[in-house]
């Protein structure tokens, strides 16, 4: 944080993207600010709280798989959000429940979110101040380095975080977190899609955000998976509605009519692991 400057996430005054989730997952914290542009995207969406939570789950649920089925150890949760009053199981519950000595260290550029974190969520090693706008700020912070060994393979979350991303950094923060990792690594992602759903609520949810801490960019699954282009998506499913994804029967999960969340596991190529594993019946 900038001396002398105070953060847009403390000026009460305007929504918070961490905040704003709070309220569609029906946590406890969010102001009046936040209450008034999720209930906006909620009118353009109504069906916004339940694909939030789809995404909650999905976040827990696909990272415990790539912990357990490729065996790794540690996993990084960049844009952790807020859990306070939230009665689901986190990324690090479900983690934890598969690999019960995982390191899960969280990230977050929200100071509120690291606060939260900080008081109420034991299950993360540690919580760090960082920006995935910009990876020396999360790879640079000497915290991450006592906690997580960048050198070997490690799970990195990125559940409902890019669509936070400008156009023209989006490709470059993904492209720059791949040659940071050790090959075999897995990237999980949810991105908020404008494929197959009416321009007209994706263009109300899109106001609902222009003044909050960052505007959202739907984009198409088209855009979304070119993101990846580089890794070896998971397939099946690859890229998919978050509520379906690793789910034995799509009746399991919930897909958005309003609005759509789309995600995704993908590994960095590595030969020496050989074919990519499915995710069919995950939990
Ligand atoms: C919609 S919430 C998603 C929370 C959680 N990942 C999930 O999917 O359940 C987005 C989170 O990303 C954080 N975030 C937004 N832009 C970010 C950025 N540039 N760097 C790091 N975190 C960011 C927000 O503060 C918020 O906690």
């Amino acid at each position: 944080m900038t001396a002398g400057r105070s953060h847009p996430a403390l000026a009460f005054t305007r929504p918070s993207t961490a905040r704003m989730y709070s309220y569609y997952l029906g946590g406890s914290a969010w102001f009046e600010v936040d209450r008034a542009a999720a209930e906006a995207v909620l009118r353009s969406a109504p069906d916004a709280g339940v694909v939030a939570r789809e995404n909650f789950l999905f976040a827990g649920r696909a990272a415990a798989w790539a912990a357990k089925t490729h065996g790794i150890g540690q996993v990084l949760d960049v844009g952790a959000g807020i859990l306070s009053g939230v009665p689901l199981p986190s990324v690090e519950d479900h983690v934890h429940q598969v690999c019960p000595g995982a390191v899960v260290v969280g990230c977050d550029n929200d100071p509120v979110v690291l606060a939260h974190a900080r008081g109420l969520r034991p299950g993360y090693k540690r919580i760090l101040e960082g920006d995935v706008r910009d990876l020396d700020t999360i790879f640079g912070n000497p915290d991450l380095k006592t906690s997580l060994n960048v050198a070997e393979r490690m799970v990195v979350v990125l559940a409902a975080v890019l669509h936070f991303v400008a156009d023209d950094q989006v490709k470059g923060v993904v492209d720059n977190l791949r040659q940071r990792l050790a090959p075999g690594s897995v990237l999980v992602m949810s991105h908020a899609t404008s494929s197959a759903t009416d321009r007209r609520r994706v263009s109300g949810m899109e106001l609902a955000y222009v003044d909050a801490t960052s505007r959202i960019y739907f984009r198409t699954e088209e855009e979304i998976a070119d993101l990846l282009i580089d890794w070896d998506a998971v397939d099946p499913p690859a890229l998919c509605d978050v509520g379906r994804w690793g789910l034995p029967t799509p009746r399991d999960g919930q897909s958005g009519r309003h609005v759509r969340v789309v995600g995704m596991a993908a590994v960095l190529p590595d030969s020496r692991h050989g074919r990519v594993r499915t995710p069919g019946g995950a939990r």
